[in-house]
């Protein structure tokens, strides 16, 4: 069958991630198109990664017959305004993670995505990380007996772009950008359960400078079999990326860091090029990645979202995976601000951005 034809929204860090996953697979896809408003920045992309039609307008994207996919890098502020156009247009969607700020957004991108007969697709690719995908097979065979209690952390030094930072761009701080992984994470390794409630504890420790965003939080899920997700999200930890999980059972437990515990613990007094995401330094010791975008799983989500559009595979990750994550961040910034769990299902309307609901925790009523 044809490679599925793919037009990037976005043209700096996740674009590039997504660019490199599609020239990985080169069997089931390639890039056709980019887009992205910053004058230059687009034709750029366009050069380093080989792709022929380059657009400063989106909606020239879309209108690109050419392009049967797209791939959402653009701020999450515009998630679902770009995911609505592209239904409208006729493309298939895979949107970055989080899906979008609000859940009324959450249900209109479904909506707009099911009328319009395409699909939406959410790119959490630790699903698709090698190493976690090996933990949850152990789990699923039952190697740790009954899992209790699974936990993942992502934590660095903070974002790379402005937006991050301004809550109304973002959405929220560490917990928007990092903690949805966590979330998606442990409801998919425990079985797509559903969530009963949702606990957060969220702070500005060090960044209050330069947000009104939480830069550290500890957030916990109980879902309806009573087996608990911990999920540590920081914006306050240098020395490069740190995404790892920890498993429990009663009858055994793994452990998995998925960068450091797979790089070249490496000594160098002069330094040298790239050690990994987020990393100050290259001198002394570090911890250098190699196969960064393998082992984080990104060509394996591409293909299987590639797979998916030729109906070859059913989605693992779709709209609706991104709404499980909406509404527990909504509970859990509204947990935060009012100092207590939150049950589920929880869909206070009205919101502007989940980050309200810690700040100004009367948003939160139904
Ligand atoms: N899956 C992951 O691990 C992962 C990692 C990083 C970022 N992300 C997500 O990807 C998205 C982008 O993050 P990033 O780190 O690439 O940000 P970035 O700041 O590096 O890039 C954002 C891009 O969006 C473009 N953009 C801004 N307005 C636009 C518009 N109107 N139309 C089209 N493009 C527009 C910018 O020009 C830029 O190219 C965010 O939602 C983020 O949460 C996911």
């Amino acid at each position: 069958m044809s490679k599925v034809r793919v037009g990037i929204v976005g043209s700096r860090f996740q674009a590039d991630c997504i660019a490199g996953a599609v020239k990985a697979i080169p069997e089931e896809a390639e890039l056709v198109a980019v887009a992205s408003p910053t004058k230059g920045n687009a034709a750029a992309f366009a050069k380093r990664h080989g792709v022929p039609n380059a657009y400063t307008d989106y909606q020239d994207l879309l209108r690109d017959p050419q392009v049967e996919l797209i791939s959402i890098t653009a701020p999450n502020r515009l998630h679902a305004q770009i995911t609505i156009d592209a239904a409208k247009a006729g493309k298939h969607v895979v949107c970055e993670k989080p899906l979008c700020i609000t859940l009324e957004e959450a249900d209109a991108m479904i909506d707009a995505c099911k009328a319009a007969g395409v699909l939406l697709l959410y790119a959490e690719e630790l699903f698709f990380a090698p190493k976690y995908v090996k933990a949850k097979q152990m789990a699923d065979e039952g190697a740790f007996g009954r899992v209790h209690l699974v936990k993942q952390g992502e934590k660095h030094s903070g974002p790379h772009s402005s937006w991050f930072w301004d809550v109304a761009q973002s959405g929220g701080g560490a917990v928007m950008d990092l903690g949805c992984h966590g979330i998606a994470f442990c409801w998919w390794f425990l079985g797509k359960l559903k969530v009963k409630s949702v606990y957060s504890q969220m702070a500005t420790q060090v960044h209050r400078d330069r947000t009104q965003g939480e830069d550290e939080a500890i957030t916990i899920i109980e879902f309806e079999n009573g087996a608990v997700g911990m999920i540590e999200s920081s914006w306050n930890r240098p020395g490069g990326m740190d995404d790892s999980i920890e498993v429990f059972g009663d009858k055994g437990q793994t452990y998995a860091d998925m960068l450091m515990g797979n790089a070249l613990p490496t000594y160098s007094e002069v330094g040298f090029g790239y050690a990994v995401e987020k990393a100050a330094t290259t001198k002394g010791w570090t911890y250098p990645v190699f196969e960064e975008h393998w082992n984080y799983g990104f060509p394996q989500e591409m293909r299987h979202f590639a797979r998916c559009v030729r109906g070859k595979e059913q989605p693992i990750s779709d709209g609706e995976t991104g709404r499980v994550v909406q509404e527990v961040l909504y509970a859990a910034y509204a947990s935060a601000g009012q100092g207590r769990k939150v049950m589920l299902p929880f869909y206070p309307k009205g919101v502007t951005k989940p980050i309200d609901l810690w700040r100004m925790p009367d948003r939160a009523s139904p």
